[in-house]
């Protein structure tokens, strides 16, 4: 059994604190939208669809609180709720997509009740599509791997980063699935260390082969034919195949080309942002104390200003596909970018 990290019952919802992690695996129980918000800017919930999906839950939560007697305050009630999930963290598209989807579909309700029903049951469809999505991606992007692989990836794009299987290590579980061996280097993804603490964790939890490798060391293990593919998530993709995903992508990404190794890139089509270019996307800045401590030890200066961008972009010229639900698509990517979403229509 791969790990759920999103589930709702009776009106309560249940995310992994991720947070303790690998330490201890302990799950938080939330009926309050602004205590959904909190888990998400501290990174108890956290990648793309998972944020998506958290958020969506969020909103369900916010229907459930409300005290609305009519239809236009409870819709009143959710846009402030919407507007505070929102703002939690700005650079993966897929929060503002479910929140989008959410609203979208309370506004077209009649009654306070049907209001209601409606945002939990499109929220609980969203988790049951997010585990839909990702086995149909990495029954797409298995294809692509052989047997005898090793494969890098970085940061956690697992069932950590999604309601369960993951993107990326959908992927690599799938491959796995099919029958061929393969294994998987992981990147410590230094300052959250979500490779380390998450990544290291689940596959090695689903008995999958894996090793850990500083961020110094990618360089490395591609010089010395240590890894011969790569694969990575996304928290947003534009329209020209630009990819926005966790600092250092970027870095992985012009090591591989350097060394002739393929670079993957998995996400669903929500993670697409087909309006946007790449000066107007909000790259996160998180504080500087996950540079300046690991966990709680100092290992900086007092007082030392400190760079912490969360997100890097990776040009499309870096990346071999990017596989999604409905396919996978190649150089150029404008083009195949399109002709996946008129085959999802
Ligand atoms: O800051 P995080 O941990 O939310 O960043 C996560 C990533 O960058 C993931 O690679 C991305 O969201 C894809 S998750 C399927």
């Amino acid at each position: 059994m791969t790990i759920r990290t999103i589930e709702w019952k009776d009106n309560v919802l249940i995310m992994i604190d991720q947070t303790k992690l690998p330490n201890e695996l302990v799950h938080i129980q939330f009926s309050d939208y602004k205590d959904v918000a909190n888990a998400i800017k501290n990174l108890v919930v956290r990648g793309a669809p998972a944020i998506g999906v958290a958020g969506a839950f969020g909103l369900a939560l916010a229907a459930l609180q409300s005290n609305a007697k009519t239809k236009d305050v409870l819709i009143q009630d959710l846009e402030t709720a919407k507007k505070i999930l929102f703002e939690t963290r700005p650079t993966a598209v897929n929060l503002s997509w479910s929140l989008e989807k959410i609203m979208r579909i309370a506004k077209q309700s009649q009654t306070i009740s049907e209001i209601k029903e409606s945002v939990i049951d499109t929220a609980k469809q969203m988790a049951d599509d997010d585990i839909k999505i990702n086995r149909t991606m990495g029954k797409h992007g298995s294809q692509l791997f052989d047997n005898n692989d090793t494969i890098m990836t970085h940061c956690n794009a697992g069932a950590l980063a999604t309601v369960a299987y993951g993107t990326a290590l959908g992927v690599i579980r799938a491959t796995k699935e099919s029958g061929k061996n393969i294994k998987v280097i992981a990147t410590e993804t230094r300052p959250v260390q979500q490779g380390s603490r998450l990544t290291a964790f689940e596959l090695k939890h689903d008995g999958i082969d894996v090793s850990l490798i500083p961020d110094t060391a990618v360089g490395y293990t591609m010089a010395n034919r240590l890894v011969n593919k790569v694969i990575v998530g996304a928290d947003r993709i534009l329209r020209t195949g630009y990819v926005f995903n966790k600092i250092g992508t970027y870095q992985v990404a012009i090591l591989a080309k350097q060394h002739g190794i393929p670079f993957y890139v998995a996400a669903p089509l929500s993670t697409f942002d087909l309006k946007s270019n790449p000066e107007d996307v909000i790259i996160e800045q998180r504080k500087g104390n996950e540079v300046t401590h690991i966990g709680e030890k100092k290992t900086a200066p007092d007082d030392i200003n400190v760079i912490n961008p969360a997100f890097d972009m990776t040009p499309p010229q870096l990346i071999t596909g990017i596989i999604t639900e409905v396919g996978i698509a190649k150089p150029p990517f404008e083009d195949s970018i399109k002709k996946l979403f008129q085959a999802k229509k």
